[in-house]
């Protein structure tokens, strides 16, 4: 079997990594449960491109268990748990993944992926679905479908579409409400912060923290922040969102007000050019840079590089750059997603619904052969079906309908 991991002889730490993440992502196994016996995917390649963790990892054997052959690499150069790549390899999946990849090796093992010449893909960030596009197009066209499982890919999947370029249907697994709702906001919004603190260990309570972007992710941080006692400042470019983190009660501004007032920033709008050159000579010293969204180009580290006068690793993930007016300004993992690099990424519990979500899709596009190519939100019975799982495995009843308020809800004659 074909696979390149850093160290196979991590694979007893992976193991016991997954099964504690197995424990926390109950909906996904009870999926699995179902999938063991249906193997719905019998004779099915899977090619995906996901962070290599933990939770990644029950994924990627719930649809082994399915039946499909499954072929792995990673969505960022710092993500993968190296550990939980080799425990992988031993399960069977052809892995092409380890941490502290340079850019050609991380193009390299996508391309791993898309040479299997999968019948559905994966993707978080669309770099494969990008590459199937420009490089591989008869393989490309050969594809049932795929899914997508982050903001910044979905935007590029739509642009795609928009030029009549894409050549699979693609199921937009962000856009279910049992992922953004919860994924982006409540898992970003606790491990960004974890990330943060797990590279610096900065006391947060008192400290100004600036978040840039107030969507889903960035509510989810600034909600965090604001629980650990920081005084938060929202930056945002869109009018409503910036009425919201206002009556959320936040503090809001342009980036050249908050970049004299702040001490931790953190970037989560999946644009580019957030933190420029302009920003960084107005900071204080002793600034902390810190990026929760997909690409590394929030923070412009090009413009870090070129005006610091120097430059030094202080701790891992955290680098400090002197510019020519004396100060100091600390770059976390390199400007990279800091919840996956300095931290695990998002606790096992909300990726319980994110993966539910992908694996429920894939089985859609498996079923549900010869769509248009588009990109699809991922059908409301999967989506409320996640949830109804979610609760029953936490233990939690609602109320029903009833007949009376069914009707009552879907007819306009009555009134008072
Ligand atoms: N770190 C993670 O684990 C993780 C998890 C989920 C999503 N993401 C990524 O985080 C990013 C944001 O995702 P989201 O779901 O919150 O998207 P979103 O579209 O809901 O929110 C992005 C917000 O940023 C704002 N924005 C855009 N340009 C801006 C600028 N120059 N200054 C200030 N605000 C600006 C937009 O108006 C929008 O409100 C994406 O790149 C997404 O892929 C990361």
């Amino acid at each position: 079997m074909e696979y390149k991991v850093k160290d196979k002889s991590l694979a007893p730490r992976g193991r016991l990594q997954i099964e504690w993440a197995e424990k926390h992502m109950p909906v996904l196994m009870l999926i699995r449960e179902r999938f063991s016996k249906d193997k719905p995917l019998k004779g099915i390649r899977v090619g995906a491109v996901l962070h290599v963790t933990k939770e990644t990892a029950v994924l990627v054997k719930t649809l082994k268990a399915s039946g499909a052959e499954v072929y792995l690499a990673a969505s960022n150069p710092l993500s993968t748990q190296d550990e939980v790549a080799a425990a992988l390899v031993e399960e069977g999946i052809h892995v092409y993944a380890w941490r502290g990849q340079t850019s050609d090796e991380y193009y390299w093992c996508i391309r791993q992926v898309a040479e299997a010449e999968p019948h559905v893909v994966i993707d978080d960030g669309a770099d494969l679905h990008a590459m199937l596009h420009k490089e591989y197009e008869d393989i490309a066209r050969r594809i049932k479908g795929g899914t997508e499982e982050t903001t910044t890919g979905v935007v590029r999947l739509r642009a795609l579409e928009r030029e009549g370029k894409l050549l699979y249907p693609v199921i937009a697994v962000n856009d279910a409400y049992t992922k953004y709702l919860f994924d982006n906001r409540y898992g970003t919004g606790q491990s960004t912060i974890d990330g943060i603190l797990r590279a610096t260990n900065i006391l947060l309570a008192g400290k100004k923290v600036v978040v840039a972007g107030y969507g889903w992710v960035g509510r989810g941080i600034a909600m965090r922040a604001r629980g650990m006692g920081a005084r938060v400042i929202v930056t945002e470019v869109d009018p409503i969102r910036a009425l919201e983190a206002v009556m959320d009660g936040f503090d809001v501004m342009p980036m050249k007000e908050a970049v004299k007032i702040g001490e931790v920033f953190i970037t989560a709008t999946g644009n580019k050019d957030v933190i420029t050159r302009e920003h960084f000579m107005l900071m204080k010293d002793g600034v902390v840079l810190a990026n929760a969204g997909h690409f590394n180009v929030e923070i412009s580290v090009k413009d870090l590089e070129e005006i610091a006068v120097s430059k030094r690793e202080i701790r891992p993930y955290v680098t400090e750059y002197k510019l020519p007016n004396g100060k100091r300004l600390y770059l976390l993992a390199e400007g990279r997603l800091v919840n996956l690099v300095a931290a695990e990424g998002h606790p096992s519990e909300v990726m319980d619904m994110s993966f539910a979500n992908q694996a429920l899709s894939v089985e859609y596009i498996v079923k549900n052969p010869r769509q248009q190519p588009r990109v699809y939100r991922v059908p409301r019975e999967i989506d409320e079906n996640v949830a109804r799982l979610k609760l029953k495995t936490m233990n939690i009843e609602i109320d029903e309908l009833t007949p009376e308020q069914k009707k009552y809800l879907e007819s306009w004659s009555l009134g008072t």
